[in-house]
């Protein structure tokens, strides 16, 4: 059992609301704090089991009949496949998550006029918001609905619909086990933190967070530097109708949302003083990650950074049980490009962009979680610290460059 056991997580009651949040009922929110609760019960107190199934009786078992260990993440996948302690921990969290989305979603249907008139009402006569009808969503994207979220990002249920974001950012509250804080925005805060404390020189004019979405983790950029021109570039119109609603409803008005590919999105070469993206490239693919690194290099003006906030890749140190566990979601989650980012090499990745070796730079961070709203130790308790750490094993670093140390979330980058 772990130090929080019986912890219950924060409820959803809790979470910051807005001009275009749904207001959830009595059953709607019960339903969200089960999930939520079952969820962080998944992560911290079933599935250290699986490990224990895995020692104690599926790699004996393996050992016995192959005369030696898995050798790889997909020798344990299918030797576990028979565990029944394993069938019913991946039952119920596939199951945990499904319905997390299909509930999410549901709250978000049920009051799709009002949540399009309200954002249309927020939206209408401001020039900080830019759609492009004709963007095709790309093949990666629209291939699966990523992390189960039906119809996904960019999916339109009536004309000038924001019901997919609003999905988005209801479902974050149960999947994150509310760890996230309580305005989704821990990463963005950390994002934010991260910038001032490596880069305190650095005073951007002008910053753009690509795959921004609803811009929940942009918003904490754009109070950090309150001066400063802030754009969200996504492929998704649902999600920057409804981004931008909630932006200028918060009183926001220096952040723009447009609509475009982070590969190729038409700003100014040379103009963009910091490039930040957040939980963006675990949805891409690997074409995407090289010509999206290049487009950046090309955007950023001399002396501008570029960060990005992600799960953390493998190291050659990552046990292989680890890396077991952490692509998961890529068979029953539709993460399809998980284990494929998890064994990418970002620093060659950032160098083959044109960064140079001696600019890049690493490191670790937990969510910042807003001070008096949650509970500190909310960041803890969820699934995914659970997945992104091998327990018990600290102090490894990422790379020769590294500042990564085992946190929830890794933050790779370059100055230009
Ligand atoms: C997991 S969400 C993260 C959103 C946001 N950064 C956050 O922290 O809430 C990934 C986002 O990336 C967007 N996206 C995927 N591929 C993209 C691309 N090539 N260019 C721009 N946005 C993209 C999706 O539409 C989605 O909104």
């Amino acid at each position: 059992m772990s130090s929080t056991s019986g912890t219950l997580p924060p409820t959803f009651d809790r979470a910051d609301g807005h001009a275009v949040f749904p207001e959830t009922d009595h059953d709607e929110t019960a339903r969200l704090n089960f999930l939520t609760g079952l969820n962080v019960h998944i992560g911290k107190e079933l599935s250290p089991g699986v490990r224990t199934a895995y020692e104690q009786r599926v790699h004996p078992a393996f050992e016995k009949s192959q005369g030696n260990s898995p050798e790889t993440a997909t020798d344990i996948r299918k030797a576990m496949l028979h565990d029944p302690y394993y069938q019913q921990w991946a039952a119920l969290r596939r199951s945990t998550q499904e319905a997390s989305q299909q509930v999410s979603r549901e709250v978000a249907l049920r009051r799709v006029d009002d949540l399009n008139a309200q954002a249309a009402t927020l939206n209408e006569g401001r020039n900080t918001l830019s759609l492009d009808p004709d963007l095709k969503i790309p093949s990666y994207q629209a291939a699966v609905d990523n992390h189960l979220m039906p119809g996904s990002y960019y999916t339109e249920a009536a004309p000038d619909d924001v019901t997919a974001a609003a999905t988005y950012e209801v479902s974050l509250f149960p999947i994150g086990g509310a760890s996230f804080g309580a305005k989704g925005d821990g990463g963005g805060r950390a994002m934010a933190n991260f910038v001032r404390d490596r880069f305190p020189d650095l005073n951007p004019k002008r910053i753009v967070d690509m795959g921004g979405g609803i811009g929940g983790n942009t918003l904490p950029l754009a109070a950090a530097f309150p001066d400063a021109e802030i754009i969200v570039v996504d492929t998704a119109a649902p999600m920057l109708r409804y981004g931008h609603a909630r932006a200028q409803s918060m009183g926001y008005g220096n952040v723009s949302f447009v609509q475009g590919l982070a590969e190729t999105v038409d700003l100014e070469p040379g103009s963009i003083d910091l490039i930040v993206s957040v939980m963006f490239w675990h949805e891409t693919s690997t074409k995407t990650v090289g010509e999206g690194l290049a487009h950046m290099h090309s955007l950023l003006a001399p002396g501008g950074v570029m960060v990005h906030l992600e799960q953390p890749n493998f190291d050659a140190d990552t046990p292989t049980f680890e890396r077991f566990m952490r692509d998961w979601d890529a068979y029953y989650n539709n993460e399809p490009f998980w284990p494929k980012l998890h064994t990418l090499d970002m620093f060659k990745a950032m160098e083959d962009a044109g960064f140079k070796k001696d600019d890049l730079f690493d490191a670790g961070t937990e969510a910042d979680i807003e001070p008096g709203r949650f509970q500190p130790w909310s960041t803890i308790v969820t699934r995914h610290r659970h997945e992104t750490k091998d327990l018990g094993d600290t102090g490894r670093e990422l790379s020769a460059l590294g500042g990564y140390k085992g946190e929830r979330w890794w933050l790779f980058g370059a100055v230009r």
